[in-house]
């Protein structure tokens, strides 16, 4: 079975509808700073801490990607793990608005983070960032979050896969891995439309040289103009796949790319088998509801649900199936939001009592809802709640 997976760019959007992220961007809907919530530091999980990063680069890396660098102004530098992403707020003319990008950079080199980000057409945050960002500008930012990251799962051979500018997040992962197991075995596969997009080329052949177990496939739709390209070309199938990693079924993969393209990855490992326990993705995909075998309720059984913001002192009266974010707004409460989709953990409060239900995306880990902290944009109450806001 040959399985053909199409590269296409713009099936990104579904995910991130406003904008594509450097790789993925998300609204930030209320209109109001995304970092101006009563969020009290020391009190929530690092995902929502907040920084000022000045930049102190700007380089080009292909035709509309350029990777930024900052360093943390005044503050503890920005600790991460490779493949984690920050939001940052960018003052566009029309109001801040905060976008979500992957950091490029390695945690193993702390004095400074980067972002890799690719401006579209219709780009409004990142093309913002390319005209008006130099050495010297000062931006607020928020996280880390993600949970797309290599942990601790022991494995000792990667498989990387991507498409376009989805190589961020495992341009971080190979630099770590560089700097602190460089004898690591690790197929990097990605695919772009030609070989002069490929981002972070001469790099990955640099680390090519230094990284004794490290296999590089470049797949591009069209050659072009490109002269003395040597490398595949066409779409990833799984022909290209048995090709670059033989050995796929021993390694672990993670897989960051456009939603079509993901799918169609995930799709030949199925085919071949592959235990889904190994593969990772960056999803940005929405929130889909579990279906409840549970009947539907009289609502006019329910007992009234109130919410109540501790820090506040507000309460209110939450409609069913309204989100405790939504009571927040309808009571003069400020939660700090990005995505409204339960994927970026900026919403995260601490739930003192009651209890809801939630379907999220994980922007919250297990642990963390083990210590009571719930995403305010998709908890839903199901008794009185009271929650620390
Ligand atoms: S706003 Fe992103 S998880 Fe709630």
């Amino acid at each position: 079975m040959v399985c053909v997976l199409h590269v296409v760019e713009d099936q990104r959007r579904q995910a991130a509808p406003s904008e594509q992220r450097g790789i993925t961007a998300m609204t930030f809907v209320s209109g109001q700073s995304a970092f101006s919530g009563p969020v009290s530091q020391g009190e929530i999980p690092s995902a929502v801490a907040e920084h000022i990063l000045e930049v102190i680069n700007v380089v080009d890396e292909a035709p509309n990607v350029k990777t930024f660098t900052f360093r943390s102004v005044g503050t503890a530098p920005l600790t991460y793990e490779a493949g984690q992403f920050i939001t940052l707020e960018l003052p566009v003319c029309q109001g801040p608005i905060a976008r979500v990008y992957t950091l490029s950079s390695t945690p193993s080199r702390p004095m400074s983070v980067s972002v890799t980000a690719k401006a579209q057409g219709a780009s409004v945050g990142t093309r913002w960032m390319f005209e008006n960002l130099v050495r010297g500008s000062v931006i607020k930012a928020r996280g880390p979050s993600g949970r797309f990251v290599l942990g601790d799962s022991g494995a000792k051979r990667h498989l990387f896969v991507s498409a376009g500018s989805g190589i961020t997040p495992t341009m971080s992962m190979l630099r770590w891995l560089s700097d602190a197991t460089p004898d690591v075995d690790v197929v990097f596969i990605n695919c772009s439309r030609t070989p002069e997009e490929i981002i972070f080329r001469r790099e990955l052949e640099l680390l090519d040289q230094q990284m004794p177990n490290l296999r590089l496939g470049f797949i591009v739709e069209k050659p072009g103009s490109f002269e003395g390209w040597s490398g595949l070309t066409g779409l990833l199938d799984v022909r290209k796949l048995n090709v670059l990693a033989p050995d796929l079924m021993d390694r672990e993969v993670y897989c960051c790319g456009p939603v079509g393209f993901m799918r169609g990855v995930q799709t030949v490992l199925d085919g071949l088998g592959f235990p889904v326990s190994h593969y990772h993705e960056e999803n940005f995909a929405p929130i889909v509801a579990e279906p409840s075998d549970a009947p539907a309720a009289e609502t006019s059984s329910i007992a009234p649900r109130v919410v109540r913001f501790n820090k506040s002192d507000a309460e209110t009266v939450c409609a069913p199936g309204e989100t405790v974010l939504s009571a927040a707004r309808r009571s003069g409460v400020q939660i700090v939001s990005v995505c409204e989709m339960g994927i970026c953990g900026t919403c995260k409060v601490r739930k003192t009592s009651g209890d809801v239900q939630m379907t999220h995306a994980e922007g919250i880990s297990d642990d963390e809802v083990h210590a009571g902290y719930i995403l305010a944009c998709c908890a839903k109450p199901v008794t009185s709640v009271e929650v620390e806001a």
